[in-house]
């Protein structure tokens, strides 16, 4: 498996995503887009590293055959942290693809020195993402009470995250704090 940039063939996997009710309430994909809004989706997703949003790649199987989603958000980098997040196309569940994206997209994290904190958010029915998170190495830190609007709803939100693993631990293998 691989992340990789989107590019227009791309397009039937993007409808496909479109087409989970819950996908397009929490990004900027439209539910059920034809093929014109999902190239729409993928130029911007091109645009999201010129913009300073971050990264959001395609995952790809062996024969770079398209299977979902995966951004690395960065805007809080110059803090330390990003978040990040991801979507399976319906065909391609329940064999692992989430998790694998999540951990090869927590290791392309890493190669940033700043950065040192990657959150999670996940709503705390969605079972589904919480074992990938679990399954990445990502530790639930609490709830987030009526954290965010989805569908025009307030929503709680478990908080995830995984920190950077250095032997003497993050700041002080920075240099920042310590004796
Ligand atoms: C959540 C999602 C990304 C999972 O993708 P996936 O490729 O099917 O996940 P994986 O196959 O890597 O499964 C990871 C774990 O979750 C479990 N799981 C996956 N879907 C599940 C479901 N619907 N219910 C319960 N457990 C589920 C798997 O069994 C596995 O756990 P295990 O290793 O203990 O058996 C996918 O369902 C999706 O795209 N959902 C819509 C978008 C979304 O919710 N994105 C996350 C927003 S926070």
């Amino acid at each position: 498996m691989t992340l990789r940039a989107f590019c227009e063939p791309d397009v039937a996997m993007v409808q496909d995503l479109a087409t989970d009710p819950y996908i397009p309430l929490i990004g900027s994909l439209p539910a059920d887009a034809d093929p014109a809004a999902a190239l729409a989706w993928i130029g911007r997703q091109h645009a999201r590293l010129a913009e300073d949003v971050g990264f959001s790649f395609c995952i790809a199987d062996e024969e770079d055959r398209p299977l979902g989603f995966a951004g690395l958000w960065t805007r809080g980098l110059p803090g330390g942290r990003a978040t990040a997040g991801y979507a399976v196309r319906p065909s391609a569940r329940g064999r692992g693809v989430a998790t694998h994206a999540l951990r090869a997209l927590t290791d392309f994290g890493w190669t940033f020195p700043d950065l040192h904190r990657i959150e999670l958010y996940i709503e705390p029915d969605n079972i589904g993402s919480r074992r990938t998170a679990e399954q990445a190495g990502y530790r639930h830190e609490g709830l987030l009470r009526q954290h965010q609007e989805i569908g025009g709803r307030r929503r709680d939100m478990c908080l995830y995250a995984r920190l950077r693993e250095v032997a003497d631990g993050p700041l002080r293998a920075r240099g920042r704090v310590g004796r």
